[in-house]
């Protein structure tokens, strides 16, 4: 096996940890890269539904390492009941590592972000409200807190020394919340301690060095996808982190070079949770079909998805910034029944007719576009249980090709229900 990064081509909830769980059985080293909590991530495995939002989901395997990266921003509560919950599953956790580098979500983070959200009116983002964008706020603004500092008593107390006052002085003046004294701090720090303590990686560039050395697979787990990318997303709807494959490099502690394929996950249609433009989203009654026949509701908030069509506008720039060598086509069962399956091909300006093929970045023109669509015949079979490629309907595999040529990237993978058996590998 190669090195592999399975990312999100859409906007999350691709069913990226089921490809990543198949994934990781070939894998020696599973790494999450970016994003925190705000990730909800299945994988059905010999009837069982596990649900993981921080936790690589090559967990479930034995003998693998299974790291969270540099790159993450780590709730500790959150981390903490993830844990407990695989425990009491009898998962083996021997594996599972966090770099010492990865950002912690302290308590005024997820205030902020639950205030923020609260008042933002129409700049509103629909977070997770886990406090994903002040923690990477102050990461980047040099006032955040590493995983590392909370067992170096030294470097916690002089950087609580500069962070709290300004931090005291955000909170009071910017957002009228509680301040908070640098003893409850390190009370809070020393809870966190204890948390994190069986899993720090503090050699873990050793780990790093080793696994690349011997030849051991690696795997990429990304979270949320491309369209939330927060340089490449729908920004300012977007998450603040970069899950795009680049992302991989900077949130592991491995450069590029070390990847060799980048899989990306996409459904059959399209999914939202929260605020921003969806130019194929359907507020009708095949919306909703979408939706109850997919089971589209948050894993991390339970909020309803948005639904629509496969947008190849927004899927063939996934493709190019997100890097991707192939996809994995996800859900495609959820056509089943469908007469006619349509494909967003272009957008049309309503203001002037002008078509767009390439994604227009300046999200604020989208309400004015409506999609241009080709409707395909639907294949009407349930196809859960098919293993081969070429037992899939003709209608199936003509859609499929044509996703292909369309997105000028091959089909590596597709997925006709939500357990490890329900897969096709096509080569
Ligand atoms: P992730 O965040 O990308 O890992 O995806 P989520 O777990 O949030 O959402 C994907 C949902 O679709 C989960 O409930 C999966 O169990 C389910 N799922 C994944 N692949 C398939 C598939 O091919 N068919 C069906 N019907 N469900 C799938
Ligand atoms: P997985 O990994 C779908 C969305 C939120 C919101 C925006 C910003 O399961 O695919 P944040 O809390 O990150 O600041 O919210 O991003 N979002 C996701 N949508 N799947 C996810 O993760 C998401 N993580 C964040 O709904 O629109
Ligand atoms: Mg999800």
């Amino acid at each position: 096996m190669t090195n592999k990064v399975v990312i999100g081509a859409q906007w999350g909830d691709e069913g990226k940890a089921k490809i990543t769980d198949l994934l990781a059985q070939d894998a020696d080293l599973i790494i999450r890269y970016q994003g925190g909590c705000n990730a909800g991530h299945t994988v059905v495995a010999n009837g069982k539904t596990f649900k993981f939002h921080l936790i690589p989901s090559g967990i479930l395997y034995k003998g693998k390492t299974c790291l969270i990266g540099n790159g993450t921003v780590v709730l500790p509560e959150a981390f903490q009941e993830e844990i407990e919950g695989l425990k009491s599953e009898n998962i083996d956790l021997s594996g599972l590592k966090i770099s010492p580098l990865a950002s912690i979500t302290m308590p005024w983070h997820t205030e902020v972000d639950g205030y923020s959200e609260n008042t933002a009116g129409k700049g509103k983002i629909g977070t997770t409200k886990k406090g994903i964008g002040p923690t990477y706020t102050d990461k980047m603004n040099r006032i955040g807190l590493k995983i590392g500092d909370l067992y170096s008593p030294e470097a916690l107390s002089e950087k609580l020394d500069v962070i709290l006052p300004v931090k005291n002085k955000q909170l009071k003046e910017l957002f009228n919340l509680k301040t908070y004294t640098k003893e409850e701090v390190l009370e809070l720090c020393d809870k966190y301690a204890q948390i994190f303590k069986p899993y720090v990686c503090f050699d873990w560039q050793e780990l790093l060095r080793g696994m690349k050395k011997e030849g051991k697979r690696i795997l990429f787990e990304g979270a949320q996808g491309v369209m939330l990318d927060v340089d490449f997303g729908t920004y300012p709807f977007v998450t603040s982190s970069n899950p795009i494959s680049g992302g991989a490099a900077t949130g592991s502690g491995y450069g590029p070079k070390v990847i060799d394929e980048v899989i990306g996950v996409a459904k059959a249609y399209v999914t939202r949770v929260g605020e921003g433009p969806f130019v194929t989203e359907l507020n009708d009654k095949t919306g909703e079909e979408i939706r109850n026949i997919g089971h589209e509701f948050g894993v991390t908030t339970g909020r309803p998805r948005r639904c629509g069509w496969f947008d190849a506008v927004t899927m063939k720039y996934a493709c190019l910034v997100g890097g991707l060598t192939s996809v994995a086509l996800t859900k495609i069962d959820v056509f089943d029944t469908f007469d006619e399956i349509k494909i967003c091909t272009a957008y049309k300006d309503t203001r002037n007719g002008k078509i767009y093929t390439s994604y227009p970045e300046d999200v604020y023109i989208h309400k004015y576009l409506e999609p241009v669509y080709e409707t395909h015949q639907g294949w009407k079979k349930d196809i859960s249980r098919i293993k081969k490629y070429e037992d899939l309907p003709l209608n199936c595999r003509k859609y499929l090709e044509r996703l292909e040529e369309i997105l000028e990237t091959p089909i590596s993978v597709v997925s006709v229900g939500a357990d490890r058996e329900q897969t096709i590998f096509k080569n």
